[in-house]
């Protein structure tokens, strides 16, 4: 008799191990005619059979359980918390285009960068950009073994177990022909029919129904427990590969027809545009054709087919030249403004927010929008009582187009803004040459102490699990943390305190220790995440990394001058100002000295791992380059982990003559600097490239 007629009790282990491996392969195959292809061969009936086959042989042989194992699909035991998945590349995002100019601008600057002709034809490739949530699968040997959320792009959470319950994430790749290292990245979504039914289930169990896709897919993604996502109807469009070893494909397009032959689902709305103008009529077809789709899109993306020319063009800051995504145009609804509401944020800064009569824009309710500042009141005329035209363009926070001036009611007045802090009533002050106005209460105005401590504690920064806003809130409140110093101290003083913390209304003996277990956890933190916690105005993650990478140390950033500061480049004038005034305010040098003695702040190390000739030079470009633009010499130079410095010094220790070289050319030969011509400049960067 066949194994696959033996009844399971009848099985003998090694039969057992020969049926998973033949059951995983067949429901797989059937997974994917169903949920890729949609293209079903065999019954529920069977199907369900097949499954259940499984099922019990499994629970025979529970070692014999495959990394392939169709059960993989309904879930495993929830986790304690999401373990962090360093990016080996990091996940980089898009720059936005709005308008034709914006796509034309985008092509011009890459004839630049790569020096080619006016009318020389780059071949693009056009696809719906899908509002999802991106994910990085890796696959050895064909075998799902690791995936992770974006993160910040650096770093982000390894998220296997719930990826594994998408159905069309295959488990084990199809076809011989794949990469033995792969990483597949691509976006996590949800139909539109699957959201509205999830939607309509919820609201008949009394639970919150979720705004729209997007949200219900980041929330199904994000649990805990992978057998709430395997409940939950995820799907995946794979986009893109980063091969590690082997790849033969040359374009984008063999890279998605790769995809397609390994099993993914690659959207079906995709293509090949040889100039401008195709992209834009493509932009055009889609988004007439974005209300009939089954899933949400909020732009097109356009990539450069070529990959050795995406190679070329590199990346910028966090964006990638060889690809844009050109945003769709927003959806606005008309609506009441009920009030303006006056916010205190992190730095202090008031903000007005329109306080609206809710009202549906593309699908999703609204009743708050910015309204910026002082000004942009000002300038549109937007009066309390005025109808307003909202609008909502992708992700961003609703905004205030302006007031329909038609229907204003008669007893209108322009709208007076405070002069002092609406929270802590302390003086508002304006800079000169700025449109905000701030609250100088610092760490004394709740508001501003309450966003501050939030935004330390928060996952980029020091990320300590079980301090949500309420509780800082209420331990402001109490007088229990008033600065982020008292987090570090909260369990010494707890230890002496008469009404300690788990004998609080909504703490318990297991909370208030899990808290403290959370916090003791991170008295050990990076110098960027630390740096980027202080809340220094403009210093999000990318600048707070620039700067742990230049100064190393936290001792050493905190003698930094202005000078040095506009040495790095991606810090201006303004910025540098800010960090300034920021570490040299008596009362951030106090804060930061009381954390530096409670906690490790370790010392930022070199990622690069493959040291290289050019690491840690100071090179300088002179005169022109005939082969390549300065652009992409600079990219390359970075690349190899060298610094491209503007002047010519004793600290230089490359120049790059191209031809025509002047001033710096001579200096250079003064200061007895090493100079290269254009020739030997591309033999180094090749040989380098051919050893990476
Ligand atoms: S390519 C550099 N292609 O859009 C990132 N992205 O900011 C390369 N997205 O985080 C991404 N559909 O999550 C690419 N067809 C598509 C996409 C797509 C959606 C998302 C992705 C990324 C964001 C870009």
């Amino acid at each position: 008799m066949q194994i696959q007629n033996i009844p399971t009790q009848s099985l003998s282990r090694d039969q057992g191990a020969i049926e998973l491996e033949r059951l995983a392969k067949e429901i797989a195959y059937h997974d994917y005619l169903y949920y890729t292809l949609a293209e079903p061969t065999i019954s529920d009936e069977a199907y369900d059979a097949l499954r259940l086959r499984n099922q019990e042989i499994e629970k025979l042989f529970p070692d014999l359980r495959r990394i392939d194992s169709p059960s993989h699909r309904v879930g495993s035991p929830p986790a304690p918390e999401f373990e962090k998945v360093k990016h080996r590349r990091p996940m980089l995002s898009l720059d936005n285009a709005f308008s034709e100019k914006d796509v034309y601008d985008f092509v011009a600057r890459i004839r630049r960068f790569l020096k080619l002709l006016e009318n020389q034809k780059i071949p693009f490739v056009a696809e719906p950009k899908i509002d999802g949530l991106s994910a990085s699968l890796h696959y050895q040997k064909g075998q799902f073994v690791l995936g992770a959320t974006r993160g910040d792009g650096q770093e982000g959470e390894n998220i296997t177990a719930n990826l594994k319950t998408i159905r069309d994430v295959p488990l084990l790749l199809q076809g011989e022909s794949c990469p033995e290292n792969l990483e597949i990245r691509g976006e996590v979504y949800m139909s539109r029919s699957d959201f509205k039914i999830l939607n309509q289930k919820r609201t008949a169990n009394g639970e919150q129904a979720f705004a729209n896709p997007r949200n219900a897919a980041a929330g199904s993604l994000r649990q805990l427990d992978p057998t709430i996502t395997s409940q939950r109807p995820l799907k995946f469009f794979a986009y893109t590969y980063d091969a590690l070893s082997g790849s033969r494909d040359q374009t984008h397009m063999e890279i998605l027809n790769s995809l397609k032959s390994w099993g993914f689902s690659v959207n079906p709305e995709i293509e090949l545009c040889e100039d401008e103008a195709s992209l834009l009529i493509f932009y055009n077809r889609l988004q007439n054709l974005r209300p009939s789709l089954d899933y949400e899109i909020d732009g097109i993306v356009y990539k450069v087919n070529d990959l050795k020319l995406q190679q070329r063009l590199g990346s910028i800051g966090r964006s990638p030249r060889h690809s844009l995504a050109h945003k769709f145009a927003a959806e606005q609804a008309e609506t009441i403004l009920a009030d303006i509401g006056i916010q205190v944020g992190r730095t202090g800064v008031l903000t007005p927010v329109a306080i609206l009569e809710p009202v549906l824009v593309g699908g999703v309710m609204v009743s708050r929008a910015s309204l910026h500042n002082e000004d942009e009141i000002k300038r549109k005329d937007i009066r309390i009582g005025d109808t307003v035209i909202i609008q909502r363009a992708g992700d961003v926070i609703p905004q205030v187009v302006g007031p329909v001036l038609s229907k204003r009611p008669e007893q209108s007045h322009p709208f007076v803004f405070p002069n002092q802090c609406p929270v802590c009533n302390g003086p508002v002050e304006q800079e000169s040459g700025l449109v905000a106005k701030r609250c100088m209460g610092g760490f004394n105005c709740q508001a501003q102490a309450i966003e501050r401590l939030r935004y330390f504690v928060s996952r980029d920064a020091f990320d300590i699990e079980g301090l949500g806003e309420k509780h800082l809130e209420n331990f402001y409140n109490d007088g229990l943390i008033r600065n982020p110093v008292d987090i570090f101290t909260l369990f010494e003083r707890d230890k002496q305190s008469l009404d300690p913390l788990r004998t609080k209304e909504g703490w318990g003996s297991l909370s208030a220790r899990n808290l403290f277990e959370a916090i003791e956890k991170r008295r050990k933190i990076s110098l960027d995440r630390f740096i980027y916690a202080l809340g220094i105005p403009q210093v999000g993650q990318v600048t707070a990394r620039l700067l742990a990478k230049h100064y190393k140390t936290i001792d050493a950033f905190l003698l930094a001058t202005s000078e040095d500061l506009l040495s790095i480049e991606g810090i201006g004038l303004n910025m540098a100002g800010d960090i300034i005034n920021f570490i040299q305010a008596p009362e951030q040098i106090e804060l930061i000295s009381n954390l530096k003695k409670r906690l490790s702040i370790e010392p930022y190390f070199e990622e690069i791992s493959r040291k290289s000739l050019l690491t840690g030079k100071t090179i300088v470009f002179t005169g022109t380059l005939t082969s390549l633009s300065r652009g992409e010499a600079k990219a390359q130079a970075e690349r190899m982990g060298a610094k491209v410095g503007g002047s010519v010094s004793s600290k230089t220790d490359y120049l790059i003559a191209g031809s025509d070289a002047g001033g710096k050319l001579k200096l250079a030969k003064e200061l007895g600097i090493k100079i290269l011509d254009e020739n030997q400049w591309l033999e180094i960067v090749h040989e380098e490239s051919d050893t990476a």
